[in-house]
């Protein structure tokens, strides 16, 4: 997308969501879907696959990332069901590995700066959004600081699965959070996932020194 089109689809967004009495709430759903939709072009060598929003989604959307009780369980409860394990079972890789893979920033991208590739090696790009090596000065804070995150927490057999399983998929414990489902969609794989598990919980990483 570029500038101009980024303000059309924000003002079509705007449009959709201040016309309360166009219709019904779907209708203008419907509309703001659309609007997204057209926004990005095909053949820019974007994955807009990504565009089709599952059912947690959909939930979040409807409920503006405040469900229900009972759409917050069902999501937690679909997403705990869908979390795939490495085939050792290991869920404690190698730190350094994970280090790596905790910093890569190309994961899926908007635009044609590179290609969506589904071959290329994927980092998690959590720094966007976590600190977590105290020497490390580029970051976001969307998310909770990470910096001693082993150290404060320990590294007991249920840290160590609450913490891969939350990289997996955040919203098995956090409904509609704004996290992205890293493992749930493919971005990282379980093997990955153990790896940057690792990073954050073993003594031995710059994490928790
Ligand atoms: C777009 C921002 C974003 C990205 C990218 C992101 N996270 Fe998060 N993460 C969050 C937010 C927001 C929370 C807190 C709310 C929640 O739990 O959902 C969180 C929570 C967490 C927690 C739980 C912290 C606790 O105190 O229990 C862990 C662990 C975590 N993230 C690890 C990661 C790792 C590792 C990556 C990269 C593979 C990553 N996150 C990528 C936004 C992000």
């Amino acid at each position: 997308m570029n500038r101009k089109q980024t303000t059309l689809l924000a003002a079509a967004v705007a449009f959709a969501a201040g016309c309360a009495t166009a219709g019904p709430k779907d209708d203008i759903q419907a509309l703001a879907n659309k609007a997204i939709a057209e926004s990005f072009k095909p053949g820019e060598n974007q994955d807009l696959d990504r565009l089709k929003q599952d059912e947690t989604l959909r939930a979040c959307n409807q409920y503006r990332d405040n469900p229900p009780e009972k759409v917050a369980a069902a999501i937690n409860a679909r997403a705990t069901g869908n979390i795939k394990y490495p085939a050792d079972g290991k869920l404690m890789g190698d730190w350094k590995t994970g280090e790596k893979y905790y910093k890569m920033g190309f994961a899926y991208r908007i635009g044609t700066v590179e290609p969506d590739d589904p071959k290329k090696d994927r980092g998690g790009n959590c720094y966007a959004c976590h600190a977590a090596d105290p020497k490390e000065l580029a970051f976001g804070t969307l998310g909770p600081a990470l910096t001693g995150y082993g150290k404060l927490r320990g590294a007991s057999d249920e840290m160590v699965k609450y913490t891969y399983e939350k990289i997996y998929n955040s919203q098995a414990f956090t409904a509609c959070s704004q996290m992205p489902r890293l493992g749930h969609n493919g971005i990282l794989t379980p093997e990955k996932i153990a790896h940057i598990t690792a990073f954050l919980l073993s003594p031995e990483s710059p994490v928790n020194k």
